[in-house]
């Protein structure tokens, strides 16, 4: 069902309760997602991004009951992942000549991926579209987080920002806005979000937050593509974006591991006693990475201003699931974070230094050679594990 939002715009998207894993099996949505579309109607008509390719059927026969489609005169794609451009060729099967509003980038992409021939029109930052009364501005966001990527501003209805992935969550509600769902799960998808797909490209947040600070836009409402709409105050976002994106931590130390036969696991609570005692204030959370899940870890990693990283040595390296964890951390491009190495072994011991050679490659700062230890730890051992920490902690 379409719902009305303004008086020029409704939403026309699909809320997906199901969702449970995104981007194949990268991003875990645990409180499901949207994939919003929206109209806006004045004088001419315009269709701002689709839905994700398995609902395509669904949209474009909820949107008949909507609007003839023929009425549409645009369709503004403002990112082409196929979460959003899925239903295109659906669409476009009924209004083959309705004029396609993407960029440059966007026009490679769904040609890419689409391999039709459509009538397209690129646009750049500062390009406008007449609706009659009001106008659509267009706002490159390149790498934000596709090359492709932009944001549509509304002027009517006292200022809609149609930001697409950027100020999005994965996070279902049928209710559609911010002031209608929990707060605190609202934020943490927003962080979630923001530290496992939009960090990598941080400095570029940075200077956009900027430019759209220049171009001085009355914002009553942040329409994005993915969760529910920013009505209530809708530029605290921006500013979460503008505090997210400048080597963000806070007092937290991340532990974790992964562990064979309980040695490794034994390491990090030790460790974490001593961070306690010495820095009882600092939020302090453990993690088996072979169970957690995996994008919770790691928006854990990117709140932390520490985080250690614990493996025992198996094949002469570390763990099968201390390497996904490894590899998802390096993609971050964390900065401003320290870390450190430990782990349990029986012979070889390579998990450790490896380890560490991993964590100063993907940009944290080790604060030291790490901690590895024989066999099970026993108390004397423990207590090193302990003095470790302490350590740990007053080294940050
Ligand atoms: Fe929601 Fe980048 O697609």
């Amino acid at each position: 069902m379409a719902k009305q939002i303004t008086d020029k715009v409704q939403w026309v998207g699909k809320v997906d309760w199901e969702l449970t894993r995104f981007h194949g099996d990268e991003y875990s949505t645990n409180r499901g997602s949207s994939y919003n579309s929206y109209l806006v109607r004045d004088k001419k008509t315009a269709l701002i991004d689709t839905v994700w390719r398995p609902y395509d059927h669904e949209f474009v026969a909820r949107l008949k009951q909507t609007i003839n489609l023929h009425d549409i005169d645009y369709i503004i794609m403002n990112h082409n992942e196929i979460d959003h451009s899925g239903a295109l060729p659906e669409l476009m099967r009924e209004i083959p000549d309705t004029p396609i509003y993407c960029t440059k980038k966007g026009e490679a992409i769904i040609r890419g991926h689409y391999h039709q021939d459509w009538n397209f029109v690129n646009v750049r930052t500062g390009d406008t579209l007449s609706l009659g009364d009001t106008t659509l501005t267009f706002i490159e966001m390149a790498m934000i987080h596709w090359p492709d990527s932009m944001m549509t501003y509304f002027d009517g209805d006292g200022g809609i920002l149609f930001s697409n992935d950027a100020f999005g969550q994965h996070f279902a509600s049928e209710s559609l806005y911010n002031d209608t769902v929990h707060s605190g799960e609202l934020m943490y998808e927003a962080e979630k979000y923001f530290a496992n797909i939009i960090n990598p490209y941080s400095q570029l947040v940075a200077k956009k937050l900027q430019q759209i600070k220049d171009f001085n836009l009355d914002i009553r409402m942040i329409c994005p593509s993915h969760g529910v709409i920013w009505k209530e105050n809708p530029t605290q976002i921006i500013d979460k974006y503008a505090l997210w994106c400048n080597a963000y931590q806070e007092d937290r130390i991340t532990i974790a591991y992964d562990t064979m036969w309980q040695s490794t696991r034994l390491m990090a609570q030790a460790i974490a006693e001593g961070i306690g005692e010495v820095s009882p204030h600092t939020t302090v959370k453990l993690f088996n990475v072979a169970h957690e899940d995996k994008n919770d870890v790691l928006t854990e990693i990117w709140r932390s201003k520490a985080a250690l990283f614990g493996s025992p040595t198996i094949n002469n390296g570390y763990s099968y699931a201390m390497a996904g964890i490894l590899e998802m951390v390096e993609g971050l491009r964390l900065k401003n974070k320290k870390a450190a190495a430990f782990g349990s072994y029986g012979w070889s011991g390579e998990a450790v230094r490896l380890i560490g050679e991993r964590l100063t490659h993907s940009g944290l700062t080790l604060v030291d050679e790490g901690i590895s230890l024989q066999w099970i730890p026993d108390e004397a051992l423990l207590e090193k594990c302990r003095e470790y920490g302490r350590n740990f902690a007053r080294s940050l």
